[in-house]
């Protein structure tokens, strides 16, 4: 089948090369002329794992082009997809600029019928939004009698997995009113669901509430396992206990119970502020996500009052080692990454840093600067003289570290995990200072 994804960064470009890697024809599209450039040349904007390699086979192939003109896909394809970003507005709200900016692009160029497929996350009634724009495009061209559908295709996968969660999706949502579209949506999913029960057909606004709805669930779980680890540190219990307690219980399951310095990344923060507002857009008082924001703001606040109470308020002349920059493992994403705040919040109180990530160095360094902050090339460098290690990201290589070579590097033994990854008692008996989440 042949495809058009416009937007080729983390959803986009993974989208379109699985798509091309189970045989379809596939143009992604995107308005930065050098991402463009680059992919065509085999360069990958994005740290994801497999991806470089599957969009050079692919591209070799002739089953993925890259394109600055939208039109140029659309001519070919019967699908259209939408993935570019929508970043939070001022209030909160999710800024559909970019997505309706696609709309009428789609509405100028197409000579045919398309199918517009929505996988950017958008508030319910934007695919109304989508039609109109592009319909409004097609009046004025004097082309009103083209006909198009519009779905919403939400996207669930997680960057650092994304190509795996492609591939094999937990379920596939699509969001349509017309049934012989969604067979034909369908049709391109089969590939990657053989017997097809993870496809789930419904209306195109339960489509779109799903995406945030999911995205606010796990939000919070997260803030509440947060919320509990507070008052395990205040009664002398373990969170980590606690989360193997509750995590067996099938009803809740195990995932994303891990207590820490709260999310990141481009995805939660910003749905869960985006769900706010569409509650309040439609009458409601909402009472759960505003609390879950705020218990997420508060870890990174909680995790930098841990450090000043034991290295003092004023931090000019110390030294800290950052293992981790990257809101989380497998991915070089620095949106909103909870690294970025505590260090800030340390550096205005005059710390300084020897910071190693394995991938997002180039991007912490455009977020946080070079000022107090040294970029080191091995984890152990950090280390050097280091007063205190902070651990913000919860890499492989960081779970299993030499923990002599680490106290023979350091000036100070301090250690302060904002990820839960090492054992307290066997911290204490190393000989270190250890702070950590919900453990006391
Ligand atoms: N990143 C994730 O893990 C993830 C997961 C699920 C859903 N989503 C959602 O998918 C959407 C895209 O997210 P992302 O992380 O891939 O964003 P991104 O910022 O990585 O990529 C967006 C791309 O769209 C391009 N773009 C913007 N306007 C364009 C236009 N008019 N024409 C062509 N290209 C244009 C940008 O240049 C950029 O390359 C968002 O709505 C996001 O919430 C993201």
């Amino acid at each position: 089948m042949k495809v058009t994804v416009v937007g080729s960064g983390y959803v986009g470009l993974v989208t379109g090369t699985c798509f091309a890697d189970m045989g379809n024809d596939v143009w992604c599209v995107d308005i930065d002329e050098k991402k463009i450039e680059n992919l065509k040349k085999g360069v990958i904007p994005i740290y994801e794992p497999g991806l470089e390699e599957m969009v050079k086979r692919n591209h070799e192939e002739g089953r993925l082009k890259f394109t600055v003109s939208l039109k140029e896909g659309l001519d070919e394809s019967l699908f259209v997809y939408i993935a570019v970003g929508t970043p939070p507005g001022e209030d909160g709200s999710a800024d559909l600029q970019h997505v309706l900016a696609v709309a009428g692009e789609i509405g100028r160029s197409m000579e045919r019928y398309v199918i517009v497929v929505n996988k950017s996350t958008v508030p319910v009634g934007t695919a109304d939004r989508v039609r109109s724009v592009i319909a409004g495009e097609l009046e004025k061209r004097g082309r009103g009698e083209l006909e198009f559908d519009v779905v919403s295709n939400p996207e669930f996968l997680k960057e650092g997995n994304a190509i795996e969660d492609f591939l094999r999706a937990d379920r596939v949502i699509i969001g349509t009113d017309n049934v012989r579209t969604a067979e034909l949506v369908k049709e391109l999913y089969d590939p990657f669901q053989r017997k097809g029960e993870k496809i789930l057909i419904m209306d195109i606004r339960s489509a779109e509430l799903t995406k945030y709805a999911a995205n606010a669930m796990l939000a919070t779980r997260i803030s509440f396992m947060n919320e509990v680890a507070a008052l395990c540190e205040a009664c002398g219990a373990d969170i980590e206990k606690v989360r193997e307690g509750i995590g067996s219980d099938s009803r809740i399951g195990r995932s994303f119970l891990y207590a820490g310095i709260g999310y990141g990344g481009s995805c939660f923060p910003k749905d869960v502020k985006a769900i706010i507002q569409t509650q309040k857009e439609y009458g409601f008082s909402p009472k759960i996500l505003p609390a879950v924001e705020e218990i997420n703001r508060g870890q990174r606040d909680r995790f930098i009052e841990k450090v000043v109470k034991e290295m003092g308020e004023d931090l000019t002349g110390k030294i800290f080692a950052v293992w981790g920059l990257a809101f989380k493992p497998q991915t070089d994403d620095m949106r909103e990454a909870p690294s970025i705040d505590i260090i800030r919040g340390l550096k205005k109180r005059g710390a300084r840093f020897q910071a190693f990530d394995p991938v997002a160095m180039n991007v912490a360094k455009a977020e946080l600067g070079t000022d107090g902050i040294e970029y080191v090339s091995a984890y152990y460098d950090a280390l050097k003289g280091a007063d205190a290690l902070l651990l913000l990201t919860e890499w492989h290589q960081f779970r299993r570290p030499d923990f002599d070579k680490m106290k023979s590097l350091m000036k100070g033994h301090v250690v302060f995990d904002g990820r839960n990854q090492y054992d307290p008692q066997k911290m204490r008996e190393r000989g270190f200072l250890y702070y950590c989440i919900g453990r006391s």
